[in-house]
């Protein structure tokens, strides 16, 4: 047996160990602890970076747009340009607001496009290729944040992200294996042999001339370089070159749009999540409003108990998604209704100890008068009591395939989170209806979830994960973990997960988690994936510890670093 695999075996059996720990308190394993301040991102390079912003006297949301940016160069599976994002934010006086530069449909865009002639969904045109790009968000919102709450000039943010790009990136082993296994993808998207298409191992360095040219562009002509410059002529030639339906016009007509949070109090603690174009905000409240009831700690971590009155909580809010959920400037979302306790109560009232409900027989509930694969998700606190979450994506890895080629960056596919037809199941199996149809300029459901936490007024944490439709019970299994069963940031972000999504009607496992009570939950009914799911979200958190330090949370499924002051 060789070392890596020596090695992986080690971390599996430990991973598994720390489920088969039954009883309370738990073991404290803690992530970097530090006095002031802190940024937990997917690549060391641009957690750094955010940091040394920072430490020249910048604010959250200015290492913000020098993180997301380092992200593009050293995280290129889904750091973006050609993509899009939230933010959720609270300020050191405790107000909080949320920034949605979600991509949206182009104008050209029709709710049939994804259908063959006999009106089945094509496999492909909506996940690999220019037809599956939607209008690109991010510039948009690193901007709108500088125009908002940003402290230091914006060139000054750019700068490290275009000496990164301009030096290269050191390529890591899960970078080498995401990069090599993409190889034929990228052929079909760009219908030839591209920047990135080549043998990749650990310790070479990629350089983004092009890249570099581009950020030099959007840091002299700022904004509008992207959606009416140079660049976005690049980006729609190339885009048009390969079929897409995507026009000039259609990146001069992108706004972002600041919405309310999704705020609700889970026993003492006030959650802050993302509204509706994300699924997050609501799904979670759902979720979490329908196990607080319950004693949660009286159930042992992952154990039977505490899986079953989850995966029946998310059974019921994600069959909700899946109906009445879309972009809320197209559709009527009936928030209130879908977050009382009434509603919940009534929609767990029949769930039952002794046999799973099946999805085939539930569906939504009724409301009077009236729906990894890979993103990435990073967590701010700055020195001066201001936090933030963000979590951008190209939707699937590196998006479309799609490389603007003399620009440097891959483009989304975001279009495969809308629903192509009633019914069908989209790349996360997720299934929508008409409130999330295809519509010309329509943002499409998401479920990025960051999410703040507020414990008797006070900042407590600061989370939010990739990983799809798992995003939102990722992100929930981690909040349970800190508030229910007292983990360190660090020993909950690493702790096991597991996921269930209403269809398909089974219990999605992480590989490394403990099959003790797979016998258990099968007797009751209830169907496991064990084999298919190596990792279920990445979540990046910061914790506040009672003495007011910062414990970073950075998960250990990918090259997650925290560094902070
Ligand atoms: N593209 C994944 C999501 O937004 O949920």
């Amino acid at each position: 047996m060789n070392k890596t695999i020596s090695l992986l075996l080690i971390s599996i059996l430990c991973i598994q160990c720390n489920t088969k720990v039954k009883t309370l308190p738990v073991d404290k394993t803690h992530g970097l602890i530090v006095e002031k301040a802190m940024v937990v991102s997917a690549r060391e390079e641009a957690s750094k970076i955010g940091v040394s912003i920072m430490k020249q006297g910048g604010n959250a949301f200015d290492a913000m747009i020098a993180t997301d940016l380092a992200l593009l160069v050293s995280y290129p599976v889904a750091g973006n340009i050609g993509g899009g994002g939230f933010m959720v934010y609270r300020m050191k006086d405790g107000t909080t607001g949320s920034l949605d530069y979600r991509e949206k449909a182009p104008i050209a865009a029709t709710k049939d496009m994804y259908l063959d002639e006999d009106g089945t969904v094509n496999p492909v045109s909506s996940k690999i290729g220019a037809l599956a790009v939607g209008v690109p968000g991010t510039i948009a919102g690193l901007f709108e944040v500088h125009k908002k709450f940003g402290s230091l000039p914006f060139e000054k943010l750019i700068d490290p992200a275009i000496k990164l790009a301009s030096n290269g990136v050191v390529v890591t082993k899960n970078q080498a294996k995401y990069l090599n296994k993409n190889k034929q993808n990228f052929r079909q998207a760009n219908k030839r042999i591209i920047l990135l298409d080549n043998n990749w191992k650990a310790g070479d360095t990629i350089k983004y001339p092009k890249l570099a040219e581009t950020l030099k562009r959007i840091k002299a002509n700022g904004r509008d370089e992207f959606y009416k410059g140079k660049t976005a002529t690049i980006l729609i030639d190339q885009v048009q070159k390969l079929g897409g339906i995507m026009t000039l016009e259609d990146l001069a007509n992108y706004e972002v749009k600041w919405r309310d949070p999704i705020t609700f109090i889970y026993k003492k603690h006030k959650i802050i999540s993302m509204p509706p174009p994300s699924s997050g905000g609501i799904c979670m409240a759902q979720i979490l409003k329908s196990i607080a009831p319950y004693n949660i700690k009286q159930y042992a971590h992952n154990s039977m108990e505490y899986i079953q009155l989850l995966v029946e909580a998310e059974r019921r809010a994600y069959a909700d998604r899946s109906y009445f959920l879309g972009d809320p400037d197209f559709v009527n979302i009936p928030t209130d209704s879908l977050m009382s306790e009434d509603y919940l109560n009534k929609r767990m009232s029949d769930f039952n100890w002794e046999k799973a409900t099946k999805s085939s027989v539930l569906t939504r509930g009724s409301i009077p008068g009236y729906e990894s694969d890979e993103t990435t998700h990073y967590s701010i606190v700055d020195p001066f009591g201001n936090s933030l979450a963000v979590t951008t994506t190209l939707n699937a890895a590196y998006g479309s395939k799609v490389y603007v080629e003399d620009g440097g960056f891959f483009l989304n596919n975001e279009m495969d989170d809308f629903s192509a037809k009633p019914g069908e199941p989209n790349m996360y199996g997720l299934v929508g209806a008409k409130s999330n149809a295809i519509a010309p300029q329509k943002r499409m459901l998401s479920s990025m979830s960051p999410t703040i936490i507020e414990t008797n007024g006070k900042l407590k944490m600061v989370l939010g994960s990739p990983g799809g439709s798992t995003i939102i019970t990722s992100v929930m299994q981690n909040i349970l973990n800190v508030l229910e069963y007292n983990m360190s940031m660090q020993e909950s972000v690493t702790k096991p997960r597991f996921h269930h999504q209403w269809l398909p009607d089974n219990i999605k496992f992480e590989t490394s988690f403990d099959t003790i009570v797979f016998n258990s939950l099968k007797k009751l009914g209830y169907s496991i994936d064990h084999s298919n799911s190596p990792i279920i979200g990445k979540v990046d958190a910061i914790l506040i510890m009672p003495d007011g330090k910062l414990e970073g949370g950075a998960d250990p499924r990918g090259d997650d670093t925290a560094v902070g002051f």
